[in-house]
């Protein structure tokens, strides 16, 4: 067979060049050059067909909703959206180490389990070390292992085995032996992808692909491939803590809301169906600068502690700094809490938390930051069972945040029966909750009227 001509060519302008440049000559961009391949004996590109092709009408297209492949793992398959599309290819990516082959391999001990054959491609690990993961998570019978790199012999494999479900990882140890580039360069990395969404689209293969992605995300991987894939989800977490969370960043067949959670044990990933109480279990009570949230995640409450310090500063521009919240709405919290609530903290150091490694993007933490802030400034603790949420406008008033009922239900689930909730403007609210509607009122109900 001929080998295939390959081209470099610039990802800003399209300018196409034989050899890999380091500056384009024609719009004078750094580093864009891409490696492509073009078939041999293709000479320009598109088709020289003009003939009109067949259209199918739309409603002719027969959907296959409801083919979905369940993994056994419910964590999992709810970010899936119910469970694997056959036919989909679906990109799994987070840093190294953060567990994406320890669910991965105990995905397909479930599926093999459940009479789904599943071919696991490990290009990074040896046939020995995939076995003894496997011992340790207790992934048995149904699983074939493919140890090869060459995405070639990838296909070739998948048409010839048909398993129900192919696991790929990873996606930068995969290569085209069309392309000059090596295994993990952005050129490869799409070409082998291109070639996979092309495999699992005409063949109806399922395809799982694990891509690495490093902190800033800058790294040849998920990042250049979210758009051919069905599906993204990203592992995240930090190696201080158990608890990792699988999101969906797209979706095509379902909800990007929805989050799953798992804890790293010695026996791989645990599924926390009920992560409130392990959040709770640590927290300290009667301690000043405490305050618990009730946040959202996905269609899920979730109660999580969030932390404030408030310090004497010694510097001339005071600390600010925060974990698992956003800085930008600190530093408005801190100005509304000065300006409307007379709380200044203008020479005090501050230091917030979000308890347990979580992130809470919502603009209903501003409230529970507000109470932990004010707490630990007057030096009194939030009163035993206290649970709050809503965002704080510029001028001071409590703004109504969606699921407040399936909130206050998760903190009476926990024992918090004070639930300090923003006014619902005459609509009904849950029994046990609190309305107020400044964050003045607020400070009131919990800290004591003076400061
Ligand atoms: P791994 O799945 O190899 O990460 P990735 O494929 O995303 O690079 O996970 C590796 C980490 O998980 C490693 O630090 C060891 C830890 N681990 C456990 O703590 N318990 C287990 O049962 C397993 C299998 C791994
Ligand atoms: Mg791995």
């Amino acid at each position: 067979m001929a080998r295939s001509r390959t081209t470099w060519r610039c990802q800003q302008c399209g300018y196409g060049a034989p050899k890999w440049l380091g500056r384009c000559p024609d719009c004078g961009e750094f580093g864009s050059f891409v490696e492509e391949s073009a078939p041999a004996g293709v000479s320009g590109a598109g088709s020289a067909d003009a003939r009109p092709r067949a259209v199918t009408r739309l409603a002719d297209v027969v959907t296959e909703d409801g083919q979905r492949i369940l993994t056994g793992i419910a964590e999992f398959d709810r970010v899936l959206g119910d469970g694997l599309v056959r036919g989909s290819v679906v990109l799994i990516g987070g840093e190294p180490g953060i567990g994406k082959s320890t669910l991965l391999l105990q995905a397909a001990g479930r599926l093999g389990d459940s009479g789904v054959p599943v071919l696991y491609v490990c290009g990074e690990e040896s046939l020995q070390q995939v076995r003894s993961r496997a011992d340790r998570i207790g992934a048995k019978d149904g699983v074939a292992l493919l140890p090869e790199v060459d995405v070639t012999a990838v296909e070739a494999t998948v048409l010839a085995e048909r398993p129900g479900v192919v696991i790929v990882d990873s996606v930068q140890t995969l290569f085209d032996p069309a392309l000059d580039g090596v295994p993990g360069s952005v050129g490869q990395v799409r070409a082998t992808a291109a070639r996979l969404v092309r495999l699992a689209k005409t063949h109806d293969v399922t395809l799982i692909v694990v891509g690495h992605v490093t902190k800033d995300g800058t790294i040849a991987g998920p990042r250049v491939l979210e758009h051919v894939v069905d599906t993204v989800l990203y592992f995240e977490g930090d190696a201080d803590h158990a608890f990792r969370i699988v999101r969906a960043a797209k979706n095509r067949f379902g909800s990007v809301s929805e989050i799953g959670i798992f804890e790293m044990t010695g026996t791989g990933l645990a599924e926390v169906g009920q992560p409130s109480g392990l959040l709770l279990a640590q927290r300290a009570r009667g301690v000043a600068g405490s305050a618990v949230m009730a946040t959202m995640e996905g269609s899920r409450p979730l109660l999580v502690e969030v932390q404030a310090l408030v310090s004497p500063s010694y510097l001339p521009a005071p600390r600010r700094l925060s974990v698992g919240v956003d800085s930008s709405r600190l530093l408005q919290v801190l100005a509304v809490l000065e300006r409307r609530a007379g709380i200044a903290l203008g020479s005090y150091d501050v230091y917030v938390s979000v308890v347990g490694g979580i992130r809470v993007a919502e603009p209903a933490v501003d409230l529970p930051l507000a109470l932990a802030l004010a707490s630990s400034k007057t030096d009194r603790p939030l009163p035993d069972g206290c649970v709050s949420f809503g965002e704080v406008g510029l001028t001071g008033d409590v703004r109504a945040v969606p699921h407040t009922d399936a909130r206050v239900r998760e903190a009476r689930r926990m024992g918090l029966e004070r639930a300090i909730v923003p006014d619902p403007q005459g609509r009904a609210l849950p029994d046990g909750a609190i309305p107020v509607s400044t964050l003045s009122e607020a400070i009131g109900n919990v800290c004591g009227t003076d400061r």
